[in-house]
């Protein structure tokens, strides 16, 4: 035999020796049978914007300190078709938990009750769906919020102003209810009046261009209610670009860091912090999984950030 072969034959002996008796670490490792997980599938609308990535990250913080969770989040890129396959890609893999921020409330009814008949404990956050086949649902109240804004722009302007109002999207129940909570607000104001009101679906750009558009069609424009902060901060960019933001007071919904810091600054004046519900819906998620009963509406609180307000509240 040659002598590089007998080499060989010891060293494949060598290995052959130490998988018939296993260090005593590897011997232990497959007695511990591996923790069932409960598997969460978040189906999250979009990653589109700062307020989006934020709660993905805080749901993945408040996961973390569970072992026993595993989250998958889902991007519906914001498309209502990507979203109901995400939804129905959860009921196939059988999820224990579905949490939802759906896109628009009427496209995403079915999936989502279809993923509660088959046994799927749900969580909505945030938009809602036009149906009772969930478990729990976690939100801000935008009525509050949208009366709120109404209540501080007639106090800014005392009772008497041309307000362009930027409204998110269309078929997303935040969009209908901070309309309709600043509507009934103003209404006490009958010199106070909305002369311009567009969607610009939540984003900034959109919103350049139809505060461009009112900044043409409308010589005088006291306010601007914009339905979230990237669309105030869209209509402020537009407003300084004809050097009109100085004579209009602007209002944004989230409490977006960057929105934040333009308020310290006075180019904005108030934002209403959104909480995401993030964290909530971890551990609400985890009082149905443990077949706890959960209520079936979380309301979470709001706080007015403006230059003399909310100080201490950063942004994110
Ligand atoms: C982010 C967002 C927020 C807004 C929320 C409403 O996608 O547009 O800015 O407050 O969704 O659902």
């Amino acid at each position: 035999m040659k002598k590089w072969a007998f080499i060989l034959i010891l060293v494949a002996g060598t290995f052959a020796c130490k998988g018939k008796e296993p260090a005593p670490e590897e011997v232990r490792k497959p007695q511990i049978p591996a923790a069932k997980k409960w598997v969460i599938g978040f189906s999250q609308c979009t990653f589109e914007d700062p307020w989006r990535i934020n709660m993905n990250k805080q749901m993945e913080e408040e996961a973390a300190k569970h072992p026993e969770l595993k989250l998958i989040i889902a991007n519906g890129e914001n498309k209502n078709a990507k979203q109901v396959a995400d939804v129905e890609n959860f009921i196939v893999k059988k999820v224990d938990l579905l949490i939802i921020s759906p896109r628009e409330a009427a496209p995403l009814t079915p999936a989502v009750e279809k993923a509660f008949d088959a046994g799927i404990p749900v969580i909505v956050l945030d938009r809602a769906i036009e149906s009772e086949k969930y478990t729990g649902f976690i939100g801000a109240s935008n009525l509050a919020i949208g009366a709120a804004a109404g209540q501080y722009l007639a106090q800014k302007l005392g009772g008497k102003g041309a307000i362009v109002e930027i409204e998110g999207i269309l078929g997303a129940t935040p969009t209908l209810e901070r309309r309709q909570g600043f509507h009934e607000a103003i209404a006490a104001y009958p010199e106070l009046k909305v002369i311009y009101q567009q969607p610009a679906d939540y984003k900034r750009s959109p919103a350049m261009q139809v505060m461009q558009n009112a900044l043409a069609a409308f010589p005088k424009i006291d306010a601007v209610y914009a339905h979230n902060d990237e669309m105030a901060i869209g209509a402020y960019l537009s407003a300084q670009a004809s050097a009109r933001e100085k004579q209009m007071i602007l209002v944004g919904i989230d409490g977006q860091g960057e929105a934040v810091k333009m308020i310290r600054a006075g180019s904005l004046q108030a934002t209403f912090v959104y909480p995401n519900g993030s964290a909530e819906a971890i551990q609400y998620g985890l009082k149905a999984l443990r077949g706890e009963t959960i209520p079936k509406q979380i309301v979470l609180t709001t706080t007015r950030v403006t230059k003399d307000e909310a100080l201490d509240y950063p942004g994110f």
